[in-house]
């Protein structure tokens, strides 16, 4: 019973698309009633490795397709289209506390889907697979543009999506780990957005003025976008995760000089010292430091101190309440997903459960399930494009990309 002399497809479509694109992946052409395992497989820029695999049995005609067939066992149960990505976790034997993130948006996230016989679950590298296909996921569109901005001190990455525009801006930022992260921006400018990554923690900026950022740094920031010729200046939204949320909410409730149309914040907290600094802010968490615990596993838990996970009830109630307070509760949306972890990603990146964080050799808990964390992610991303074109667009068509239909 040898598959291969049958000659066995495998194929995916599309085989190049952006990250939360989905694919459909089949196989045709094998042994009526076969066993096989499908695995996925990603080298990342940081010189990791990791894999997702699921078992699957051919149907009568000898055909298996991953969008509709379960899986039988593996890194993920039943059906799941995009479950080769969602699941990929680092492979056997790999350092503690990795999180699998773009660093070069300018490259695709390169991911090999092999197929094997048989139901496996280990030494898919030691073996020749019966076939394979290069999977390309981007996150930036053909035609987006990449622009550096050091102006004004900034440290930030402007993507400019394809075509003349004007499109609608988003200020982008990320949470507490600092560095220049852009590729939640390519993505969004893949999607009409015209994005500003912004670095606001870089130890850069602390070197060179002896301090941390002040609010002025957001508002230079928001003026490149604001007064940039391709944007629609009256059109910006923010969008935050973590601590980015916390920055988000100062900047459109207090800044003069951000008119902020609509904000987009995952996981955040407002809680924090109002005319502070960025140092002020976190100073003011340290005070909480003696809350942090850890865990069984020693990973440590800060939600006590300044990380409300997403499913934390005091979050919602007290946000929902102050905007009740203030008469304006049309204006709030709130997404609540249960067992999703506090680090809600684009589409089909995996779960992180836990990782290192700023650089330390703490392993910090950002908690969650992998499938229901792996919905929320495709469900609030969905949800945040609908909003951000809602309130920034309001009748403009919006210039969507879609790689595999270029
Ligand atoms: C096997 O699956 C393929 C693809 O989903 C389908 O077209 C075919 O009808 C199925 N065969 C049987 C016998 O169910
Ligand atoms: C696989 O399933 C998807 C989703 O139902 C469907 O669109 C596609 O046509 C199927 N492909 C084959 C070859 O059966």
């Amino acid at each position: 019973m040898d598959v291969k002399q049958r000659c066995v497809r495998l194929s995916v479509k599309p085989s190049r698309g952006l990250v939360d694109e989905k694919f459909i992946i089949v196989v045709q052409n094998v042994f009526p009633g076969s066993y096989l395992t499908i695995h996925a497989l990603h080298q990342s820029e940081d010189g990791n490795s990791w894999e997702a695999f699921a078992h699957y049995t051919a149907n009568a005609t000898g055909t298996v397709n991953v969008s509709e067939d379960p899986s039988l066992g593996g890194t993920y149960l039943g059906v799941e289209p995009m479950g080769l990505l969602w699941s990929l976790r680092p492979v056997p034997g790999s350092k503690p506390g990795l999180r699998l993130r773009k660093i070069n948006v300018q490259t695709p996230m390169e991911v090999t889907i092999s197929l094997y016989q048989g139901h496996q679950t280990e030494g898919f590298l030691d073996q020749v697979p019966l076939a394979s296909v290069v999977v390309e996921r981007w996150y930036m569109a053909p035609g987006v543009h990449r622009i550096p901005i050091t102006d004004y001190g900034l440290s930030a990455v402007l993507l400019l999506p394809p075509g003349p525009g004007p499109f609608p801006g988003v200020l982008e930022l990320w949470g507490g780990g600092g560095k220049l992260v852009e590729y939640r921006a390519a993505l969004l400018a893949s999607h009409g957005f015209a994005s500003l990554a912004l670095d606001y923690l870089t130890p850069k900026i602390t070197m060179e003025t002896g301090k941390m950022v002040d609010k002025e740094y957001f508002e230079k920031a928001y003026k490149v976008l604001e007064q940039h010729p391709q944007i629609i200046g009256s059109r910006i939204a923010m969008l935050g995760i973590s601590f980015g949320t916390s920055i988000g909410l100062r900047c459109a409730v207090y800044s003069k000089v951000m008119k902020v149309r609509c904000l987009v914040g995952i996981g955040g907290i407002h809680e924090q010292p109002l005319d502070g600094t960025i140092a002020d802010i976190l100073a003011h968490h340290r005070k909480n430091a003696a809350n942090i615990h850890y865990n069984e596993a020693n990973e440590l838990i800060c939600r006590d101190m300044m990380l409300p996970i997403t499913t934390d009830p005091a979050f919602k109630v007290e946000m929902k309440e102050m905007m009740e307070r203030a008469g304006n509760s049309h204006l709030l949306t709130i997404l609540s997903y249960p067992n999703a972890g506090h680090l809600i990603e684009p589409p089909y990146m995996p779960h992180t459960r836990s990782s290192l964080y700023r650089g330390k050799r703490i392993i910090t808990l950002w908690g969650g399930e992998m499938v229901a964390h792996s919905r929320a992610q495709e469900d609030a991303w969905r949800k945040t494009l609908a909003f951000l074109r809602e309130n920034l667009l309001g009748g403009i068509k919006p210039a969507v990309t879609s790689l595999s239909r270029l």
